[in-house]
């Protein structure tokens, strides 16, 4: 018996047509797609007209398992990412301990297993303990299971590590991924430096600190032939780093968040943590710059940088909050509703391309597609119901979003993953 799924219209990726058709799922895989397909035997599943695409996939989450549980689980942060439509989610390595040994890929892998709600693939940190000092054994982490390196949260500070660090991964034929952060022009800053922050008294991080670590590692990835993927892309002279290397033929990719999409930080009062992340939001020009790098191709791939703490956490005084938003739960209808349905800067089919596509290509990962004989990962859309996002209806433990209150449509009423059903709106 398989899962028949009926009254659903699926996206034509090239075309962005929406054809009515059925889908028939047999354990992991897509056995036929179809205008019409026999029922019988089959469990039937009733779209009510929703749009069927890939599975999203998210290569950016943390998970804060193990040791930080109290922000978030495998099960809560995969229970999230299946109500966002997402099949597989890479998660960080910043956890407690930080995810630098064989043991503990196992215990991802394991964990997702048995809890989990969607694909998790873990990264490796570069550095051991993620302290930049000492690089982690890559070829073990390799067989152990990343995807990648990353000691996303913070920066590589040495350039001659992240060079050693790019010379291995380069042998192993895996990505350093990186969080672009020149601690000398950082600081302490809580925000981004400019009007805002001046006018708000509150220590501000530069641009200059992110795009300075791109510029050099796309230099480092041309050197040792690595490819690199660069992290949350919040700044315009970032972005410029990137589309210059990729004209240089050098092998960089790139992902943008929603948040540096859709705000910027004059919506920060200084008051409200819900507001602070790394990067931080920036200015008009960079949210600019970082649209159009997405649409002209210098930018791959939308990921959240889904980073839940606690209420309390995030209540402290905005200077000593830590940063960072939840998504998993909000990308799509946010992007959807603002780029797609009130703005038409993107077509659907674009923003499925950056949310499934791309990220399955570039990391070479299944899923990206819904075709026969392929594995059954996929999300069915309602891009009609509004719905006004309210933290507490989330599946995450985390509650900070700067996006509460705001009225969004598209929301995944259906999640398949490898042929199960991890998410069913009633
Ligand atoms: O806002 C952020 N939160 N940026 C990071 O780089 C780390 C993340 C976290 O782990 O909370
Ligand atoms: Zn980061």
């Amino acid at each position: 018996m398989g899962i028949l799924l009926k009254n659903g219209k699926l996206l034509e990726l090239e075309t962005g047509e929406l054809l009515p058709r059925e889908i028939l799922i047999e354990g992991k895989t897509i056995q036929k797609i179809a205008e019409q397909l026999d029922t019988t035997g089959h469990e039937v599943v009733d779209l009510g007209g929703g749009v069927i695409v890939p599975g999203f996939i998210d290569m950016h989450v943390h998970l804060r398992d193990p040791g930080l549980e109290y922000k978030e689980t495998i099960e809560t942060g995969t229970r999230a990412a299946a109500k966002g439509g997402f099949t597989t989610v890479a998660c960080m390595p910043n956890t407690k301990p930080i995810l630098d040994t064989p043991e503990l890929m196992n215990y991802i892998y394991e964990t997702a297993e048995k809890t989990g709600y969607c694909k998790v693939v873990p990264y490796a940190a570069i550095t051991c303990g993620g302290r930049g000092e000492e690089l982690t054994d890559m070829q073990a982490l390799k067989e152990a299971g990343a995807v990648g390196f990353t000691d996303d949260g913070v920066g590589v500070q040495v350039a001659g590590m992240m060079r050693t660090a790019m010379e291995r991964a380069k042998e192993l034929g895996l990505p350093i991924v990186i969080h672009a952060e020149d601690e000398s022009l950082s600081g302490k800053g809580c925000m981004n430096e400019g009007e805002v922050s001046k006018r708000l008294g509150l220590p501000g991080i530069p641009g200059v600190a992110e795009s300075v670590h791109v510029a050099r590692d796309a230099l480092l990835a041309e050197l040792t032939g690595a490819h690199l993927h660069v992290c949350h892309i919040s700044d315009a002279s970032a972005v410029d780093a990137v589309r210059w290397a990729k004209r240089r033929g050098i092998r960089v990719t790139a992902e943008v968040t929603p948040h540096h999409l859709l705000l910027t930080d004059e919506g920060i009062d200084g008051t409200d943590a819900n507001w602070k992340v790394n990067p931080p939001l920036r200015t008009e020009n960079d949210r600019k710059a970082c649209l159009e790098g997405l649409l002209d191709g210098t930018i791959d791939m939308i990921a959240t940088d889904h980073a839940p703490h606690s209420v309390e956490e995030k209540q402290r005084a905005f200077q000593v909050a830590p940063f960072g938003f939840v998504g998993l739960e909000t990308v799509f209808p946010l992007l959807y509703t603002e780029l797609v349905a009130k703005s038409q800067q993107m077509t659907l089919q674009q923003l499925v391309h950056k949310m499934a596509v791309a990220p399955a290509e570039v990391f070479d990962l299944p899923g990206g597609r819904v075709a026969e004989g392929g594995v059954a990962d996929l999300t069915v859309l309602n891009l009609e119901e509004e719905r006004i996002i309210d933290p507490n209806d989330f599946a995450s433990k985390g509650r900070n979003t700067p996006f509460a209150g705001w009225k969004a449509k598209g929301w995944p009423v259906l999640t398949v993953c490898e042929g199960r059903i991890t998410h069913s709106r009633p």
